[in-house]
C-alpha cells in the first residue's frame, strides 16, 4: 500500500512539473466563466469585430451561437455575422488564406479548437502581451509568442506598451525580453488595464465555448441530473427506513 502511495506521489509530481515546464514566463489565470452568458456574448462580438478579419472558426455556425448564448437569430445576423448571410453557417475568414500568407508570412489558424490546444490561460497572456519593438515588421513582439506575426490588433483597446529593462541591460530590439515583467505605457488605450483584461477574457471565454460548445449543454444537464438525484434520495431514504423497520 505504502508503495502504491509512493508511486501515486510521484508520479503527480513529476507530471507537475512537466506542465510548469512548458513556457518560460509564468501564466496569469484567465479565470474565464463559462455560466456568465453576457460575457459570451461581449466575447463574440469582439471575436466578430478584431478576429474574424483573419482567423475562421469552422466548427461553429451562427446559428449554434444563437441558441447556445441565449441570442436571437436576428440578433446574431445584425450584430455578429459580417462575414456570410446565411445564419446556418460557420464563422469563415474575411481575408483569403493565400492572401494572408503573403501578408503576414504565415497564415492565420483556424481558431475552432484553439483554446483547447494552447489552454485559457496562455490564450489569456497571449492577447495581453503584446508589447512594443520596432524591430518588428508588424512594430510589437509577444511576452509568451516570441516573434509572433499577429499585429496588435487589440492596440487600440489596450494601447501600446514597452518594456522596462532592468539591470542596465539595453533593449537589443530583438524581442529579448522573456525575462522583463515591467512594462511602461507609450500610449494610453481606451480601456484601462482592468477593463481591458475583462475584455480579453470574454474573448478567451468565447473561444473555449467554441471549442467544446457541448460543455454549455453538460452543464446544464448535470445542474437538472443532479436535481433529480437530490430529490430522489428523500424517498430513497424513506423506502429503506421502511424496509429495515423489522429487521432491527
Ligand atoms: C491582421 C490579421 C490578424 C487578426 C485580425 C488577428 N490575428 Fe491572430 N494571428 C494572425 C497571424 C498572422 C497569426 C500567426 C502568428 C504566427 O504563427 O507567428 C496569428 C496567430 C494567432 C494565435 C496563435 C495560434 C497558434 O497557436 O499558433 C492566436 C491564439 C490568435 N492569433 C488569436 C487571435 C485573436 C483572439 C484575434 C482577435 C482578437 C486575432 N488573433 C486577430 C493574424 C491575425
Amino acid at each position: 500500500m505504502r508503495r502504491i502511495i509512493y508511486f501515486l506521489l510521484v508520479t503527480l509530481w513529476s507530471c507537475n512539473a512537466v506542465s510548469a515546464g512548458g513556457h518560460g514566463v509564468a501564466l496569469e489565470a484567465a479565470n474565464v466563466d463559462l455560466a456568465n452568458k453576457t460575457s459570451l456574448q461581449r466575447g463574440a462580438g469582439l471575436f466578430v469585430n478584431y478576429c474574424v478579419s483573419c482567423h475562421s472558426a469552422s466548427f461553429m455556425r451562427y446559428n449554434r451561437i444563437a441558441d447556445d448564448l441565449n441570442l436571437s437569430e436576428e440578433a446574431v445576423q445584425t450584430n455578429l455575422m459580417f462575414t456570410t448571410d446565411k445564419i446556418g453557417d460557420v464563422m469563415k475568414v474575411a481575408m483569403r488564406p493565400a492572401d494572408a500568407e503573403v501578408w503576414f508570412g504565415v497564415a492565420p489558424p483556424d481558431l475552432s479548437v484553439i483554446a483547447r490546444s494552447r489552454g485559457a490561460d496562455w490564450l489569456y497572456n497571449f492577447l495581453l502581451g503584446f508589447y512594443f519593438d520596432e524591430s518588428k515588421p508588424t512594430g510589437v513582439n509577444n511576452r509568451i509568442f516570441k516573434d509572433t506575426a499577429m499585429p496588435h490588433v487589440l492596440w487600440e483597446l489596450q494601447g501600446l506598451k514597452r518594456p522596462v529593462i532592468s539591470h542596465g541591460e539595453e533593449s537589443s530590439g530583438h524581442g529579448a525580453v522573456a525575462e522583463v515583467t515591467q512594462f511602461e505605457t507609450v500610449i494610453p488605450g481606451k480601456l484601462d488595464e482592468g477593463e481591458y483584461k475583462q475584455a480579453v477574457r470574454d474573448i478567451v471565454g468565447f473561444l473555449v465555448y467554441v471549442g467544446e460548445p457541448a460543455k454549455l449543454v453538460r452543464y446544464r444537464i448535470g445542474f437538472w441530473v443532479i436535481t433529480f438525484l437530490l430529490v430522489l434520495l428523500v424517498p430513497a431514504y424513506l423506502m429503506k427506513r421502511e424496509y429495515w423497520k423489522d429487521v432491527h
